[in-house]
């Protein structure tokens, strides 16, 4: 009897969690649009609201980690910045407006030129703002990926031979289906390729970022041990309280880019050929 009056209140304490972060789940998409209630939660507000909750995702971030708003005299503030997988264009806003300052405590500094790519179409009111260097077209694509580096050469006026990017973001995701393997694995090819892009064009050093929204596996975690924390000085694992509590992902901050050197670009090789 006792154990059946504990396994009730076990039940109705877990579906009282889950109202609570069903409730908390709708305040954030409220707080896009709402400041009062961005103010209550404590995330910041934008002009007209932003175009995505996962914007606040970038916030909560960039508040732990400090890649966009660095602080101290020893970081340096980042003057080019790709943002992978940008549309509708949440997280473009949030590294516009943390670096302009939002009126907030985040200081005020130099807007980074901003790099957004996507399969789909940003919002036209960013595509076609200053600052923002817009490209449609699929990042698994190759030569993409070349149109891209050659952009932001061209805009950057930064010799073809250097790498010119100091944060890459990527919040790619591709769509996902009822089965948890094909997600994961498309997750990771998604992570390699945006990997592959940073061996060519992040700076080396260590004021430099990758930023990246991965569904966590097994195999993620071998090819991040492989390959990732030999390329970075340090990678870190963040879970974004503003992420779906149903949701598999979690974003992998890697600071400090080493480059391709220290066995990593073989096993690479190797990774991705027995993908
Ligand atoms: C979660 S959404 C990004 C939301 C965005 N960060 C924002 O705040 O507006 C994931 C995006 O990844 C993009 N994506 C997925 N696979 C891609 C690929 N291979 N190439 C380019 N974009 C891709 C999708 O089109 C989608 O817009």
């Amino acid at each position: 009897m006792a154990k059946k009056a504990k396994n009730a209140r076990h039940r109705a304490n877990r579906r009282i969690g889950r109202a609570a972060r069903r409730d908390l789940e709708d305040a954030y998409v409220t707080a896009r649009n709402d400041e009062h209630v961005a103010q209550s939660l404590g995330l910041p507000s934008t002009p007209g609201g932003w175009l995505t909750r996962a914007a606040f995702k970038l916030f909560e971030l960039d508040e732990k980690c400090r890649f966009l708003t660095p602080q101290g005299k020893r970081q340096t503030i980042p003057k080019v910045v790709v943002d992978l997988g940008a549309a509708p264009g949440g997280w473009t806003q949030m590294a516009q407006s943390a670096a302009e300052g939002d009126g907030d405590s985040r200081g005020s500094i130099a807007p980074p030129t901003l790099f957004a790519l996507d399969k789909l179409p940003l919002a036209p009111e960013l595509a076609y703002q200053e600052g923002v260097n817009f490209i449609q077209g699929d990042f698994l694509d190759f030569e993409v990926q070349d149109h891209l580096s050659s952009r932001i050469h061209a805009v950057t006026n930064i010799p073809l031979d250097q790498p010119g990017v100091d944060v890459v973001l990527s919040d790619m995701m591709a769509n996902t289906s009822g089965n948890r393997i094909t997600n994961t694995a498309a997750s990771l090819s998604l992570v390699m390729a945006a990997h592959h892009f940073c061996l060519r064009n992040l700076k080396v050093g260590p004021h430099s970022w990758l930023v990246i929204k991965v569904f966590q596996s097994e195999e993620a975690m071998r090819w991040r041990k492989a390959v990732l924390e030999r390329c970075f000085d340090s990678v870190g694992t963040h879970r974004a309280k503003t992420s779906r509590v149903t949701s598999p992902e979690v974003y992998w901050v890697c600071r400090g880019h080493r480059g391709g050197g220290h066995g990593a670009l073989e096993e690479a090789g190797n990774h991705e050929s027995g993908f």
